[in-house]
């Protein structure tokens, strides 16, 4: 893993180890990839204000997220279906995470379920919801998070419907991945990877398979889940989640500054600035340019949280410059995983984390408390 250098050689690597439509289902956005393209384009055009002679020995990357200590600024966001791109995917990212002492988030779509993952690591871990029409579920979902003492619980609002990924439908993806010809010669050429696939635990949505009698047969799975997404959830949905968890709430999906305004009147202890990694509204603005305002706006009634195009340190040092308490990071990881399980999530995190370090040491910044506006060059 130590010539694996930076984040793009993980994803080259990734390129050779999982089949085709697992890769595309994570690389895709929607439509016409216009949001998924500007997250990446508006971060690159932030530059760093190189600072000399500061005396930057004594520095640090640690930080705290909702009160708790953790390495460096960062959180493994919730990923779907992470157990298809490396058997019981969720476990190794989640134990990479916990040994470097960050968060990670469990997403309800998750092959490995709430009690898989419990099960196999030693501290607790982030849980995201979607909200679905069946909210006796939901209701059934959330206690078994707090039975597995998941420490907070990352709402999405941004998904009540479904952008549509063009390459998923091309692909025939679903789970698991439908028989084409061109699929079965892809993943015979992935021998590792259908390996690992077979001895993990699970090859289906772990969190919902057996909740319903038939809910174990794929095709009555991914029916149900289809039909299940919510188009009427709204705010009284969030005060209804908070009355049902008591503990630290997260909500993921503001892009917007009066939505950031409301969302921190919630009492949620968080807001993650996302565009869902550009899978959902195209057409909508990067994060990056939207994080200022919404900072601002939201002031410290809220931690702010960062997501979309993260690939690097430099990455969470411009997101940190603009206003963000911390980032969190989907396929940044994801490539990690499929590269090279346990070991390449971990190697993803030790190279932002190494990164973020140098950056700091060349803006002439000792603590992540101080990385502020002040970091990025005008220009
Ligand atoms: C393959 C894939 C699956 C995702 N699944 C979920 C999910 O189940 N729940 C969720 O809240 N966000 C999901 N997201 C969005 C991520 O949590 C995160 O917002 C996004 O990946 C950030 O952008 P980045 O990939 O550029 O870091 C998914 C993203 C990807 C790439």
């Amino acid at each position: 893993m130590k010539t694996m250098t930076c984040i793009e050689d993980l994803r080259q690597a990734y390129y050779g180890k999982v089949p085709r439509a697992f890769v595309d289902y994570c690389e895709a956005g929607s439509y016409a990839e216009e949001t998924l393209r500007a997250n990446r384009a508006d971060l690159e055009r932030i530059k760093l204000r190189q600072r000399i002679l500061h005396d930057v020995a004594d520095r640090s990357t640690k930080t705290t997220i909702l009160g708790e200590p953790a390495a460096l600024p960062l959180i493994l966001a919730p990923v779907g279906l992470t157990g298809m791109q490396r058997g019981d995917g969720e476990i190794l990212a989640c134990r990479a995470a916990q040994a470097a002492g960050i968060p990670y988030t469990l997403s309800t779509m998750s092959i490995c379920s709430i009690e898989d993952v419990a099960g196999g690591v030693d501290k607790p871990f982030w849980f995201q919801l979607y909200v679905m029409k069946d909210r006796g579920y939901i209701r059934a979902l959330i206690e078994r998070a707090k039975a597995a003492k998941c420490s907070a619980l990352v709402l999405t609002v941004d998904l009540q419907v479904i952008g549509q990924r063009h390459r998923d439908i091309k692909n025939g993806m679903s789970v698991p991945p439908e028989i084409r010809i061109r699929n079965l010669i892809d993943m015979a050429t992935k021998p590792a990877w259908a390996l690992g696939i077979l001895r993990g635990k699970r090859r289906t949505f772990g969190n919902i398979a057996g909740h319903y009698p038939g809910m174990n047969d794929v095709t009555v799975l991914s029916k149900w889940i289809a039909e299940q997404f919510d188009a009427s959830l709204s705010w009284k949905d969030v005060e209804w989640i908070k009355s049902l968890w008591s503990g630290k709430l997260i909500l993921k999906g503001i892009l917007d500054v009066e939505d950031a305004r409301i969302g921190a009147k919630t009492g949620a202890a968080a807001i993650v600035v996302s565009n869902h990694g550009g899978r959902q509204l195209d057409g909508a603005p990067s994060t990056i340019s939207m994080l200022p305002a919404i900072a601002d706006a939201v002031g410290a009634d809220v931690e702010v949280m960062f997501d979309g195009g993260i690939r690097s340190g430099q990455d969470v040092m411009r997101a940190l410059a603009l206003g963000a308490r911390c980032c969190m990071s989907g396929r940044a990881y994801i490539y990690g995983l499929g590269a090279g399980g346990q070991a390449g999530v971990a190697r993803a995190i030790e190279i932002i984390r190494n990164e973020l370090d140098t950056s700091m040491a060349l803006t002439g910044i000792r603590s992540v408390a101080e990385i502020d506006r002040r970091a990025v060059a005008a220009m």
